[in-house]
């Protein structure tokens, strides 16, 4: 996109493309996704109370090596033999099951009398008394086995062995098991379906984190790379897929014996395997890569596969070139799943997804959904290099693998749809995301040390606020990168890495690029925004060219009792316009700076942070201030439109944080009357949406309403002139998504003539079940919003369509649609089906009763049914469960008076037995911010009202 993104022309025509948004970009992402924290120093009460395995303490070192979480160095494995058979009927107990056997070779690095490997939940057939047989290799005898037992918590096959392995010698370990294929979503399991009222069964499996030592025993560790000979036993008419090509195919009586090539050396967590009765489509190879997407028969029938399958071979063309590293396999399957816990799993060739993540329907899926296809295949495919063929060696190092494929994402997806502009969207859907989160005193540092993320509890924590479903940066700051990646994927490729690697191969391109510098090292750039949390607010004072930085406090009064080598300052790069004129990049290095330039009087406007190239906030002097509102509402276009997003961004949250006045910050959406682009408006109704929580329950709603119905009306009429009456969809993509916004807007405000036009629609579709006029992109404010004023008529057709829907994408739209009905016993009749799983799938439970504490009705319903069901929940979801730790801070959303805060500590008091696992950090959260915002309503309420009420007439 703009000339934002580039540091220097230079450097363009090296055709090394530094950009300032990918670390902006890649640190936010990462912070996004790893707001856990081992909570620090001062509250050590906070863990340990609940079932979360906390650091052990000096005093209770754990005594025995099988008693710590993370295997010993003293074995590598080099290879694997791995058998699976699933059944995918039940056997006589009812039970479906898998069985296998593994012969694992690896090398004895330190001399030992112990094996220890990772098995969990898996029946091991005994062999003479003893869980496995070893043998030695090349000459090697291995000591016989004096016992072998199984331990629970750490999830261990442990032998004890009469003498020693000898260093440098490799030894075989034979096991053969059986385990549930169970439909827990986890490791080997099962997924159902209905095709034709004929019910399907689906064995797949689902690694990351820890879930590989549940389908066979292994060395369960990202750095513990193999190779692995893959075969799987299934019934003919089934076909069997996993991360290699098959070659070839045995009979095994009646069954089929499917081999796969072996493997490149990889990690555990992405190994897959799948046994259905999908098919595919392939396109022309390119290299001899073997490109496939797979699903549903009747889903491939109807081509929702095709747009998968057009994207993604430019895609890998993109990174190939971007990477300078050729595709590291031989084939890429895509699959898309009926039941799946995250968005994708970028299993290294072999990548699952949910259906709504991979298949497409020209007539029903919506351009958002389209767009949520590319990107989250750019970000699987991401991975291919970044992660699976360079990996990080441990999971405190999550941030860095997920950040970059989160920032890369949004390059493969512009690769694929040129004309979308999606980069101009990283900054609404990640960096704002999260300065959201990183502004608070609860947040962390992105980066932890590997001691502190040991169990799986742990692990799985590491991903919690991870949203698949956007795909996720991590927004830095700074000046990064892209070029770079080349040299550190050829050193490390098929190993580990650290992420300093990643900072020492970025400092030497920046070596050896000339007419680049910066004025610290990367190491030393990157450890300020990597080693203390939360991220500065810059204040240019205009009148004297004085700027300085400070660690944004959403809540001013918070206390961060996390201390910081670095003092809570950063070396922050500045990039900035005058009067409309880009000037030269500064770098802010201390707290307190002059910088002459930045003076300004009468017209010179000063913008800073262009283009939103660095993780910052910026206040101004009131002077400044006053002119930037100026020029908005006299000349808008003067500013870049992803400023004028960030304006009222930092702008609302300045005043929550009350280094400037609400009134201030509201005064920044005057101009909207005049806006019709997407991105601004789209900043503004987040930001408004806060005060539609605050107020949606009070007196002020009626002013807030008038006051947008007069902003929002000119867009709608804009959108009915340009869209022809409603009859056509906008050329341009950001059009497209804003027509939702005005429909939503105009609608939910009382704009005239909205709420007959959507009704009009859907009883259209009442009327004539099988032809939905409604176009795909307006459906699901449509169905919303006639929902939302309809009774049990409008509800009973929706809940018909969703059950009979055959496109993903449209039973997830009618799914968050049943949740908008105000009436609260649809509400808590909906609530109770989350329970049967036959009417509410398991991978959809949490985020329906999300969307149902989302509507004002039905907030008060969903925080009494999760109270009561808590246990039930947490056992059934709470364990590595990408959703559930969104659960407590989507129903606490509106909490704002002391009786909710009251309410939600009793909660956290009252089920400290149960736990709350990836809702811990949540929790607190939630309890953070109710506290926030009681004081912000109590100190805001009166003067909002005044000036809606003003503002509005
Ligand atoms: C693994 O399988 C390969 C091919 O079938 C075979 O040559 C090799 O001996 C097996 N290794 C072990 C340790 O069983
Ligand atoms: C494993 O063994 C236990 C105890 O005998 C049994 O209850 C369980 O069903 C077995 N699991 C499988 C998958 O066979
Ligand atoms: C399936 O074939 C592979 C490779 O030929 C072999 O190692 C494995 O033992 C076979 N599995 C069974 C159960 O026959
Ligand atoms: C896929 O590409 C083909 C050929 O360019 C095109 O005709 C088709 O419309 C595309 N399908 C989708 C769903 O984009
Ligand atoms: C890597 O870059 C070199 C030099 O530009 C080029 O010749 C080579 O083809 C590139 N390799 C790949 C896989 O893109
Ligand atoms: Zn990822």
């Amino acid at each position: 996109m703009g000339k934002g993104y580039y540091i220097s022309k230079n450097l363009c025509l090296l055709g090394i493309i530094l950009t300032a948004v990918a670390l902006a970009t890649i640190i936010s992402l990462s912070v996004v996704y790893d707001k856990e924290k081992a909570r620090n120093q001062g509250k050590p009460e906070a863990m340990g109370s609940t079932t979360m395995p906390t650091q052990p303490t000096t005093a209770s070192i754990p005594k025995e090596p099988w008693e710590h979480y993370r295997l010993r160095d003293s074995l590598a494995p080099i290879s694997y033999n791995v058998t699976l058979w699933p059944r995918l009927e039940p056997n006589r107990d009812g039970l479906y099951i898998f069985t296998g056997h593994s012969a694992v070779v690896f090398t004895c690095v330190k001399e030992t009398d112990l094996i220890i490997i990772h098995s969990n939940k898996l029946n091991l057939t005994k062999f003479q008394d003893h869980l496995a047989k070893l043998s030695g290799l090349d000459g090697a005898t291995a000591p016989s086995i004096q016992k072998s037992w199984l331990v629970v918590k750490t999830e261990y096959l442990v032998l004890q062995l009469n003498g020693r392995l000898a260093t440098g010698r490799s030894y075989v370990l034979y096991t053969e098991f059986q385990g549930e294929l169970a439909d827990d979503l986890e490791g080997f399991y099962r997924s159902e379906y209905i095709e034709d009222g004929v019910k399907k069964i689906v064995a797949t499996s689902q690694m990351q984190a820890t879930y590989a030592r549940k389908a066979f025993p292994c060395f369960d560790e990202p750095a513990m790379k193999a190779v692995f000979n893959i075969s799987i036993i299934h019934d003919p008419g089934m076909v069997a897929l996993s991360n290699s090509r098959d070659s070839g195919q045995s009979l095994h009586r009646v069954h089929l014996n499917t081999t796969f090539e072996p493997t490149e050396r990889m990690s555990t967590y992405l190994l897959a395997f799948i046994v259905s009765d999908f098919t595919y489509i392939q396109s022309a190879q390119h290299n001899n890569v073997l490109v496939r997407i797979w699903a549903r028969r009747k889903a491939i029938d109807q081509g929702q596969g095709d747009y998968s399958l057009n994207v993604t071979g430019p895609i890998l063309k993109f990174y190939e070139r971007y990477y300078n590293t050729t595709y590291p396999l031989s084939k890429s399957d895509q699959i898309a799943l009926p039941d799946f816990n995250a968005g994708a799993m970028e299993n290294w060739g072999l990548v699952t997804y949910r259906e709504a993540a991979l298949l497409y329907d020209p007539l029903i899926s919506s351009t958002g959904n389209k767009e949520t296809v590319v990107s989250i295949i750019a970000h699987e495919l991401a991975h291919m290099w970044f992660g699976n063929l360079v990996t990080l060696r441990w999971w405190n190092d999550l941030w860095l693998n997920e950040g970059f494929a989160s920032y890369v994402e949004y390059l493969g997806a512009d690769h694929a749809e040129p004309s979308w502009n999606i980069k101009e969207q990283i900054i609404l859907y990640e960096v704002h995301k999260v300065f959201a989160v990183d502004a608070l005193a609860s947040s962390h540092p992105l980066s932890r040390q590997e001691e502190e993320v040991n169990d799986p509890a742990q692990i799985s924590e590491m991903f919690n606020t991870i949203s698949y479903s956007k795909a996720d940066t991590d927004g830095w700051p700074v000046f990064l990168t892209s070029s770079s990646p080349q040299s550190y994927l050829n050193t490390f490729a098929f190993s580990n890495t650290v992420h300093t690697d990643l900072w020492d191969h970025l400092q030497q391109v920046i070596a050896n690029t000339p007419g680049l510098a910066l004025p610290h090292t990367v190491h030393d750039i990157m450890s300020r925004w990597t080693l203390q949390m939360g991220f500065p607010i810059v204040t240019i004072d205009t009148r004297t060219g004085i700027i300085t930085q400070k660690h944004f406090l959403l809540d001013p009064e918070s206390v961060v009792d996390r201390p910081s080598q670095f003092n809570y300052t950063w070396f922050v790069p500045i990039k900035w316009m005058k009067r409309g004129v880009e000037q030269e990049q500064y770098w802010l290095l201390r707290n307190t700076d002059v910088h002459n330039p930045m003076r300004a009087s009468g017209e010179d406007w000063v913008l800073a942070n262009t283009n939103v190239s660095g993780y910052f906030r910026v206040n101004y002097d009131p002077d400044n201030w006053e002119r930037v509102l100026n020029l908005l509402n006299t000349n808008h276009q003067a500013i870049p439109v992803i400023n004028r997003a960030q304006i009222m961004d930092d702008a609302f949250n300045l005043a929550r944080a009350k280094v400037i006045n609400t009134t201030m910050a509201l005064r920044t959406t005057k101009y909207l009357f005049n806006e019709t682009d997407y991105i601004p408006w789209e900043s503004a109704l987040k930001n408004f949406n806060y005060y539609i929580l605050m107020f949606d329950r009070t007196e002020v709603y009626g002013a807030l309403q008038a006051y947008l119905k007069k902003q929002i009306r000119p867009l709608f009429e804009h959108f009915r002139i340009l869209t022809a009456n409603w009859t056509k969809v906008p050329a341009r993509h950001n059009d497209q998504y804003n027509v939702i916004n005005a429909v939503w807007g105009a609608c939910s405000m009382g704009v005239e003539g909205c709420r007959e036009l959507t009704k009009g629609w859907f009883r259209q579709w009442m009327e004539n079940p099988g032809h939905n006029p409604i176009h795909p992109n307006l459906k699901s404010t449509v169905y919303c919003n006639v929902i939302a004023a309809g009774g049990v008529e409008e509800w009973d057709f929706a809940w018909r369509m969703f059950k009979n829907a055959t496109v993903a994408a449209e039973a997830s739209r009618l799914r968050s649609a049943m949740a908008c009905a105000k009436a609260p016993w649809l509400l808590n009749r909906y609530l109770e089906y989350t329970l049967d799983p036959t009417k509410i799938r398991r991978q959809d439970v949490i985020s329906t009763i999300q969307s149902v504490a989302g509507n004002v009705v039905g907030m008060p319903l969903a925080w009494d049914f999760v109270r009561a069901k808590w246990s039930y929940l947490f056992q059934q979801y709470g364990k590595g469960s990408f959703s559930f730790s969104n659960l407590i801070s989507g129903i606490t959303r509106r909490f704002s008076t002391e009786f909710e805060l009251q309410q939600l500590k009793k909660f956290k008091e009252d089920n400290v037995h149960v736990g709350f696992g990836s809702a811990t950090l949540p929790l607190e959260q939630a309890i953070e911010k109710t506290t926030a915002n009681i004081k912000w309503v109590t100190e805001n309420k009166a003067h909002v009202l005044k000036w809606f009420t003003e503002e509005s007439t």
